[in-house]
């Protein structure tokens, strides 16, 4: 089908979804990036999945690492967003995290946090889906988290509160 690439992604930005931070450490340096396209599998196994553009910095590195950290943001999180929508290691600045128990960076303010094995890798054109095994996970549900839709930061609010539009 020949398309508009910039109206496809109009049309696709009408679909809500969280945002995370997804991060690895290779040969001791940490690297992260931000990903809307994360993706829960499976419960039993606990499978999930997200995608990563060929194009990106942190490729390599994600192809490669035996596992990686899924940070889903919390609304105080647009900044740390923001600073991993960006290339460069200068994003890491100031940043506080922790190591999981798979020695991959989490924020203490995510929503939640879910430590993954990696298990398989599939080439899918530009990009790479990258599917992994929660091997531990830590949630806090007093947390808002973030939503991206539109291209814009959105906060969720409780459907029966609102009238239909
Ligand atoms: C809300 C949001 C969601 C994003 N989702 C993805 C994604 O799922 N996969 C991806 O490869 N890039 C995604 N990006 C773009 C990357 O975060 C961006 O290209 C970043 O600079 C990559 O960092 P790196 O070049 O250091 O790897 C997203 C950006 C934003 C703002």
């Amino acid at each position: 089908m020949p398309h508009d690439v910039k109206d496809l992604r109009r049309a696709l930005g009408l679909y809500a979804t969280g945002v995370t931070v997804i991060t690895t450490r290779v040969a001791g340096t940490t690297v992260g990036l931000t990903a809307n396209s994360f993706t829960s599998i499976s419960l039993a196994p606990p499978l999930l999945l997200f995608c990563i553009g060929r194009s990106r910095n942190s490729f390599d590195a994600f192809r490669e690492a035996p596992s990686f950290a899924i940070n889903v943001l919390s609304s105080s999180q647009r900044e740390l967003s923001d600073a991993f929508a960006s290339s460069g290691q200068e994003k890491w600045s100031g940043v506080e995290y922790q190591d999981d128990r798979l020695g991959n960076p989490v924020f203490s303010e995510s929503a939640a946090a879910f430590s993954c094995h990696r298990r398989e890798i599939i080439d899918a054109a530009d990009h790479m889906i990258v599917i992994g095994e929660i091997a531990d996970y830590r949630q806090r549900q007093d947390a808002l988290p973030l939503i991206y839709c539109r291209s814009r930061y959105c906060l969720p609010v409780d459907a029966s509160s609102v009238a239909a539009a």
